[in-house]
């Protein structure tokens, strides 16, 4: 069913997260009948566009970034038509009248305001839609993480936002949420018997997740440079990630319970401050290398030779203190530059407790679950099988395996194709509540200022390879291995 009338305007609208993900995901909306006829795009930059020019650049975007069986011309021209363009600033300069009059034609239209800029901008922008009159109680906002580049900066941006938009009012993305692979993470959970009495410390030994990329930084220098591994994507992607496989069963997903059930694991990690972190978390930076058999630059090339001292790798361990996961280590890690585009969750059942074959206590591996996020998402759970034959029992690692492509047909749609109707619909469960935010970084940033302090040092690690040494030596120093079966 289609979604409320709405003008949906898109500040940085000419960037690259709009002309990547954000208006692909429209379009592919739009394809699907989900927009009704009066949904307005506007992009809002400096670029000095007009319109037709917006309409151009978005259609020759979109040749790139949508998949060739979803183009089609005259699909793409009808959606070109949505599309306006206004040249104007955060703080207020160049073309904000012409935005004030688009908007004026649809007084009681729901108003998305999509904010893809920089997070400092958040603010000004908030405060000069209000001072233009263009913000009501049909108006949403939507800021793209990372909001903020520790506590303090998130506050104040959550409070700058705060001062215009009512919290129930401001959409949080972390476009992992969005993922197929990742809401099937509580389908998997919740919606099956098989796995929630086991889920807990006294069958579990321990979760690894990896979000691993062969992307270097390229384009993104700039950005990156002041982030890092840790900032990009561990303190929001892998720690809701985290949040989904510890979280509590939520009453409801209607209600606000996920968003509550999340806090409540955020807040139960502990601490990972000063020379705990040595021992806890590892960073490292890609030299030069090769990916897929082409050479690649080390990171501090691509930034013209300059000294860095931010990460492009990061692992640790996390622990939830809580009666649900006592004693159980989550290992994250997460890379550029890797080997292979990987996202997965391992669960690592704890052995059994007693073998009835004397001898085969070697052979008797524990159980593994791994959810495939991406790409190729599915199911794998590795047990153990007799190997058959007639001499004696012989234990032979077996799996069963789940291809969600080859169960599942249908088209799996883009994170940002959800999300942004769930926006429109002012659904948030799958969007981060101010005190989420601001909880992850209450738990990223001792690690900061450790690392800052001098207390893990630097390691590298060639492109193209499966990262530092010293992660390996992270989760093998407790007697652990990082899984290597990718079957
Ligand atoms: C973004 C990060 O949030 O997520 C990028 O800023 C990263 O650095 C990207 O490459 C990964 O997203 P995906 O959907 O490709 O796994």
């Amino acid at each position: 069913t289609p979604v409320a009338a709405c003008d949906f305007i898109v500040f940085g609208g000419t960037g690259d997260l709009a002309m990547r993900k954000l208006l692909p995901a429209l379009y592919l909306r739009d394809i699907d009948g989900q927009l009704p006829a009066d949904f307005r795009v506007i992009g809002v930059s400096r670029a000095g566009l007009d319109s037709d020019g917006y309409r151009d650049k978005v259609a020759a975007e979109l040749s790139t970034h949508v998949p060739p069986a979803q183009q089609s011309a005259a699909a793409v021209d009808a959606f070109l038509r949505r599309l306006h363009f206004v040249s104007a600033d955060a703080d207020g300069s160049g073309n904000w009248p012409a935005l004030v009059d688009l908007l004026a034609e649809a007084p009681q239209r729901i108003r998305v305001f999509y904010l893809s800029c920089a997070p400092r901008l958040y603010g000004p922008i908030s405060r000069t839609l209000a001072r233009r009159g263009l913000v009501s109680e049909h108006s949403r906002v939507v800021l793209e993480k990372p909001i903020g580049t520790d506590l303090q900066s998130a506050r104040d941006i959550n409070d700058q936002v705060g001062q215009v938009f009512a919290e129930s009012q401001v959409f949080r993305i972390d476009h992992y949420l969005g993922k197929e692979a990742v809401q099937n993470l509580l389908v998997l959970r919740f919606a099956n018997m098989v796995l929630e009495p086991l889920w807990n410390a006294s069958a579990i030994d321990h979760v690894q997740i990896t979000v691993a990329e062969t992307l270097g930084v390229g384009q993104r220098a700039d950005y990156y440079d002041g982030s890092g591994a840790l900032r990009d994507m561990v303190q929001n992607h892998l720690l809701q990630l985290l949040c989904l496989v510890a979280m509590e069963p939520p009453v409801s997903v209607t209600d606000d319970g996920v968003r509550y059930e999340k806090l409540k694991v955020l807040r139960a990690l502990r601490p990972v401050t000063g020379q705990l972190s040595a021992t806890h978390t590892v960073r490292a930076q890609y030299e030069a290398g090769a990916v897929d058999d082409r050479p690649v630059p080390g990171y501090r090339d691509e930034l013209d030779g300059a000294e860095s001292a931010t990460e492009t790798f990061v692992a640790l361990k996390a622990e939830v203190h809580n009666l649900r996961w006592r004693g159980v280590p989550f290992y994250l890690r997460t890379g550029k530059r890797l080997d292979a585009r990987r996202s997965e969750i391992v669960v690592v059942f704890k052995p059994v407790p007693h073998s009835i074959w004397p001898g085969l206590e070697s052979a008797m591996t524990p159980n593994r679950l791994v959810i495939r996020l991406q790409p190729d998402e599915g199911i794998r759970l590795h047990m153990l099988a007799k190997q058959p034959g007639p001499g004696g029992v012989r234990l032979r690692p077996v799996s069963l395996g789940l291809n969600f492509a080859d169960q599942l047909p249908d088209r799996t749609p883009e994170a940002y194709e959800r999300l942004l109707m769930d926006v429109v619909r002012g659904n948030p469960t799958l969007f981060m509540r101010r005190d989420e935010v601001e909880a992850a970084w209450q738990w990223t940033e001792p690690i900061l200022h450790a690392w800052h302090a001098g207390h893990a040092r630097m390691h590298r690690y060639p492109a193209g390879s499966g990262g530092p040494d010293a992660a390996r030596a992270l989760i093998e120093s407790d007697g652990r291995r990082w899984n290597e079966d990718h079957t």
